[in-house]
């Protein structure tokens, strides 16, 4: 194993340091931990006994961080995907949070290395934990979730992105990573008028992100470091509710079976309660047929909607309906990071497409879609 055989002569390396007594640490200057790193000290993680790191590695083999098909957006496979790389690789992530320009000679996906920096300070503390200032300037606070808002919050600013005469293209959107957004309870297109509420996973949730998708782990292939709600083998399907049913939270008030928990109301109101993900389902379709009959989006159920190529819609509230369709399309848990939220930005939309008016109760003349150039 070329590995051990690394680790063997590092620590060869490390004991003669020690021996020589020679400045030079294996530490990183900027950041020594309290004693540099002696050789001993590489057993309190790499043990035979604790064998948490191998875990770790087990799950994160099943991640999409670990094995995603899109760890390849890099300036090396494109020099257009330079945007990309600060969220989809490693070395860009670092370079995005320590301020050092990555030397761009090589990439790598996003790793143990990435979120922790375990042989610069000799623990497993996270390499960014810091509030995020999301696209559209709200703060997102939510202890060491703020980690994974960095890279999965909305590439767009709302308020400067949705605006009249905007020309849509298949790319128009949030991007595919606006979950940060969705679970703050904003960055979606809100119409003057409508109240938007969010529900209590925006206002529990002490580390965000990670009480849910690191709340425990099962078989490996879902929840601690696979990051995985449901496993994808299909004969085979796993949901992580460890994270639900704890005290204070689903654990005291009944707990959740499944992720597709009852709603609490029918929302897309097709006559009968039923799960809060195929709720907003209910509610996307309702949306995306009436915005597919208004030319302002195309594609199918089954390869997905997109905005319409080249169109230029006239008014912000009419692309604020497909912008609202996106954001609940990409952030992906079907209304689960924020059932209240999801179905305001839909049902406003809905509303102000069939009646001109977002709540849906004084129908008016709207503004003609599409702007006539
Ligand atoms: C705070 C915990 C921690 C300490 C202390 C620590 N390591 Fe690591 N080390 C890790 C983690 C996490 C990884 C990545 C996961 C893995 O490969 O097991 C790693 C990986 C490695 C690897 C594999 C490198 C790679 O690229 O995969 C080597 C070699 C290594 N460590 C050597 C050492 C040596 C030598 C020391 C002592 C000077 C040491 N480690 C101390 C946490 C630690
Ligand atoms: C360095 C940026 C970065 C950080 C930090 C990050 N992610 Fe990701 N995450 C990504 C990217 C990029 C993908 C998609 C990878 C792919 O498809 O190749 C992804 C994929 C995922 C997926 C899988 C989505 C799917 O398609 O199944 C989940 C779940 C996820 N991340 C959750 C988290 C959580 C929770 C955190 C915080 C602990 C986090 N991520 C931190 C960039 C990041
Ligand atoms: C702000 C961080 C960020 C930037 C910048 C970014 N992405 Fe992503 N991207 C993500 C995250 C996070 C995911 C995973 C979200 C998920 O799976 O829901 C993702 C997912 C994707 C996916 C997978 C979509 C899918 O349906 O599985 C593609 C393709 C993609 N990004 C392409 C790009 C390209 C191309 C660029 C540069 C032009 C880019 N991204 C820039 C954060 C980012
Ligand atoms: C996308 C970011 C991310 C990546 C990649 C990542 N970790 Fe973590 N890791 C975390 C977060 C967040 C926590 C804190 C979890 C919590 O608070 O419960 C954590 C906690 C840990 C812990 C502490 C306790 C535990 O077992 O939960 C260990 C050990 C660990 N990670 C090892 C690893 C190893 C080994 C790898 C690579 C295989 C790795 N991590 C990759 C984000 C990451
Ligand atoms: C209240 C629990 C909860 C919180 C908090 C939460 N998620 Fe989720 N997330 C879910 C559930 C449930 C799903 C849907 C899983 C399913 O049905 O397949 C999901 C889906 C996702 C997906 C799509 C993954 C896939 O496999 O399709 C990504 C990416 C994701 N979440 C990232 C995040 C990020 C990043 C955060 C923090 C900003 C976050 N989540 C916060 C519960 C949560």
């Amino acid at each position: 194993m070329p590995k051990f055989k690394t680790l063997f002569f590092l620590l060869l390396a490390a004991g003669v340091l020690a021996l020589t007594g020679c400045e030079r640490k294996i530490v990183n200057e900027t950041a020594p931990p309290q004693d540099g790193l002696a050789a001993s000290a590489c057993f309190t993680c790499h043990g035979d006994q604790d064998l948490s790191l191998v875990a770790a590695q087990q799950q994160w083999q099943n991640s999409k961080h670990g094995s995603g098909e899109n760890i390849n957006r890099n300036r090396n496979n494109s020099s257009r995907y330079q945007a990309c790389e600060r969220c989809h690789t490693s070395e860009g992530f670092i370079a995005q949070v320590s301020g050092i320009p990555a030397d761009g000679e090589h990439f790598t996906s996003i790793s143990c290395f990435t979120c922790h920096q375990p042989h610069t300070n000799g623990n497993m503390e996270l390499r960014a934990a810091d509030p995020v200032t999301l696209a559209n300037g709200v703060i997102f606070d939510y202890g060491d979730g703020n980690l994974c808002a960095n890279c999965h919050q909305s590439r767009a600013n709302v308020d400067t992105y949705v605006v009249d005469d905007v020309e849509l293209s298949e790319r128009w959107g949030p991007h595919h990573s606006d979950q940060s957004d969705i679970l703050a309870g904003t960055g979606g297109y809100e119409y003057a008028g409508y109240q938007y509420f969010s529900s209590a996973h925006t206002g529990v949730l002490e580390d965000g992100c990670i009480d849910c998708h690191m709340g425990g782990s099962q078989a490996n292939l879902v929840g601690g470091h696979t990051w995985n709600m449901r496993s994808e083998s299909e004969e085979d399907e796993l949901q992580l509710l460890s994270g639900c049913n704890v005290d204070g939270c689903h654990g005291s008030r009944g707990p959740v079976t499944d992720l597709n928990r009852t709603a609490n109301s029918d929302y897309d109101g097709d006559g009968t309660v039923e799960g809060v993900q195929d709720e907003i389902a209910g509610l996307k379709h309702e949306l995306v047929t009436l915005l597919f009959a208004a030319e302002l989006m195309e594609g199918d159920e089954e390869d997905g909607y997109y905005p319409a190529e080249d169109r230029m819609v006239s008014d912000a509230d009419s692309a604020g309906a497909v912008y609202n369709y996106m954001m609940i399309a990409e952030e992906r848990s079907g209304g689960i990071h924020n059932t209240q939220y999801a179905v305001g930005l839909l049902q406003s939309a809905i509303n102000y497409i069939s009646t001109g008016d977002p709540n849906g109760v004084a129908p008016r003349e709207r503004t003609p879609l599409l702007s006539m150039h």
